[in-house]
């Protein structure tokens, strides 16, 4: 993984290089048949004299539409907006390939509104792949996923009308339990399933727990069943790539198919910046042919959707450039390592990848004033708590952690 860090000039040069080659509004050019203008002035003026230095505000202000998807040409799908739509797809090229290890120009991918758009568009191509491919039935197709995925997967399942097939986890290692693989993928195949959508998951929401990749896709080969397997990285999708060499989520990996990775959590981008990223050859299964009056007609969940976003997520990569990106990762790391090793040595039992910056401790030693004061996260605020998360992020200070260790040391030595 290489790419080189721009200066902030350059970033800025770059930026507003696109919005010129886009339409303006503003222009000497008519614009007479599209429903999308430039932001309201009274409000969003656009001689506001910062805006010279601001290029994603001045993206805001100018709001491109990316309708559709820009990676199936080079030819922009929406002609008036070509400057910034070629911008999302040297991004898709740029993490698709420098990120996640793919070939030159053989991913596709768009900027959804986030994860779960990301996720369930997804669970929409392969339903369909299954469908057009093999002549599959509804009813034979099945997504399978670890009980700690998010729940984008049972909301794709209910809107796409397919069956949910949960695999059970290990309480201690987060594991996917092989037994509960084994049964569940045999009951489903006895009752008639025969295409599965399988969630591979780069890392959970509540556990930061990375599933074997490599042994689902085994295990599938080996039932001698129709599978595609979708990586769920809306969380890790911006870190782990930096903090394991060794990573197997890559398009390297045959096993592979599509990856899901949200700017809007580790990369640090508006919401609004959920990637989806799929192999070439799949796209073509959610064409909204009915899309008659786009030129490159639509293959997304989401419709009309701000150009500023893509422009984020690019921005913030190139400012960095990898390098940058793995120092700033790793010492995320480095600072849940810390704390990890001090919860060891009070005796607080939790789970956390060594590459990621989830630790997740056993409720039984977080009283609720703790958890309140800390603003901790529960597995469950409908069932009660057994696990209470810390993510390091950025804005988490180094103040604020040892002072959370102190109190919870204190209550813990005060209980004997
Ligand atoms: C693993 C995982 N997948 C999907 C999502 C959904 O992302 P969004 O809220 O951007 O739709 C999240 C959000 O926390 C997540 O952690």
């Amino acid at each position: 993984m290489y790419w080189k860090k721009l200066s902030h000039e350059e970033v800025k040069k770059a930026v507003f290089d696109a919005l010129n080659e886009n339409h303006d509004y503003r222009g000497e050019n008519p614009a007479l048949g599209v429903p999308g203008t430039y932001l309201d002035t009274t409000e969003f003026y656009h001689d506001a004299p910062f805006l010279k230095d601001a290029p994603f505000m001045s993206v805001m202000v100018n709001n491109p539409n990316h309708i559709g998807i820009h990676t199936l040409s080079e030819e922009s799908v929406l002609d008036i907006f070509k400057g910034t739509q070629k911008i999302e797809r040297d991004l898709i090229n740029l993490v698709a390939e420098q990120i996640f290890g793919g070939e030159k120009g053989q991913q596709d991918g768009y900027v959804a509104t986030g994860g779960t758009e990301a996720n369930i568009q997804a669970i929409w191509v392969y339903r369909n792949y299954f469908r057009d491919e093999f002549k599959a039935k509804t009813e034979e197709i099945a997504v399978v996923y670890s009980q700690d995925s998010h729940y984008s997967m049972p909301k794709g399942a209910n809107l796409l009308n397919l069956h949910n097939i949960i695999l059970e986890v290990d309480e201690e290692t987060r594991q996917i339990k092989q037994e509960s693989l084994e049964n569940k993928i045999a009951e489903a195949k006895e009752a008639g399933y025969k295409y599965f959508i399988v969630i591979a998951n780069l890392s959970t929401t509540m556990f930061g727990s990375v599933d074997d990749v490599d042994l689902l896709g085994d295990f599938f080969t080996a039932a001698n069943v129709q599978f595609r397997i979708h990586v769920d990285a809306a969380y890790g999708g911006f870190i782990y790539p930096f903090t394991n060499e060794d990573s197997a989520f890559t398009f390297k990996n045959p096993y592979i198919t599509s990856i899901t990775s949200d700017g809007h959590k580790m990369l640090q981008t508006p919401y609004g910046t959920g990637l989806f990223l799929i192999r070439k050859g799949y796209i073509h299964h959610v064409c909204t042919q009915e899309a008659q009056y786009i030129p490159g007609k639509d293959y997304t969940l989401s419709g009309s959707r701000s150009g500023a976003n893509a422009v984020s997520m690019w921005m913030i990569l190139k400012i960095h450039g990898s390098e940058g990106l793995k120092y700033k990762m790793a010492s995320l790391c480095d600072r849940a390592e810390r704390i990890c090793k001090k919860l060891e040595r009070m005796g607080v039992e939790y789970f956390r990848n060594p590459h990621l910056n989830i630790i997740t401790m056993k409720a039984a030693y977080i009283s609720d004033r703790i958890a309140k004061k800390y603003n901790l996260v529960a597995d469950s605020y409908e069932f009660g708590a057994k696990w209470y998360k810390i993510v390091v992020m950025h804005h988490v200070r180094q103040g604020a952690l040892d002072s959370f260790l102190m109190d919870l040391e204190g209550e813990l030595v005060s209980k004997g």
